[in-house]
């Protein structure tokens, strides 16, 4: 895993552009022109935070990119974006890398780097229609906390994992 750099544009705008990829994702608009791409990396590269962050992760073999690992604040309902005070976890994976357990892998080192860095509690929200990410949240040891309006002016399933004792 490593962080994204602009030559990754063309990567990315290959998985975005996907409707399979963005189906449960916002409000599912796919991207149309490669800027938007440049855009989403330079968004990206502005986070700047001593923990979270949005991961590229490659296989290590080749280096073929596979998707985004994202560690992020998440924002709260009725607020017009404004941090909830909650991290989330989230995975893009690009369809060619689904199926072998790139995005579970990936997750858990990102929960190991959180509890590393001292963080006590991580949620993850899906489309409750997203059974693939959900399965995600349990291959990785979140539990399901039912369904939430808490964020993103939206009702999700809520999952949440504690930091081990
Ligand atoms: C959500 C998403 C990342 C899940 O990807 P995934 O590849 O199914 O997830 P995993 O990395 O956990 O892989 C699990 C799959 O790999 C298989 N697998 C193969 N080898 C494996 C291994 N060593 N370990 C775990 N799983 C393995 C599992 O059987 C499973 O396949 P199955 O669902 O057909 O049974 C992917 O569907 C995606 O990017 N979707 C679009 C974006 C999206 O919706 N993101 C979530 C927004 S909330």
């Amino acid at each position: 895993m490593r962080s994204w750099a602009p030559h990754d544009a063309d990567f990315v705008f290959d998985m975005y552009s996907r409707r399979e990829v963005r189906r449960y994702i916002g409000h599912g608009e796919v991207m149309q022109e490669r800027d938007e791409a440049v855009k989403l990396l330079e968004r990206w590269s502005e986070l700047q935070h001593p923990v979270h962050h949005i991961w590229a992760v490659e296989r290590t073999d080749d280096e073929q990119l596979l998707g985004a690992l994202l560690l992020k604040s998440i924002p709260a309902s009725g607020t017009g974006d404004l941090p909830s005070g909650d991290t989330e976890i989230g995975w893009h994976f690009h369809p060619d890398a689904w199926g072998h357990g790139f995005a579970s892998e990936a997750a858990r080192r990102v929960l190991d780097h959180a509890w590393e860095a001292g963080l006590e509690r991580i949620v993850a929200v899906t489309n409750p229609k997203n059974a693939a990410s959900m399965a995600v949240c349990r291959r990785i040891g979140m539990t399901h906390l039912g369904q939430s309006d808490a964020y993103y002016d939206t009702v999700c399933e809520l999952f949440a994992v504690r930091r081990p004792s």
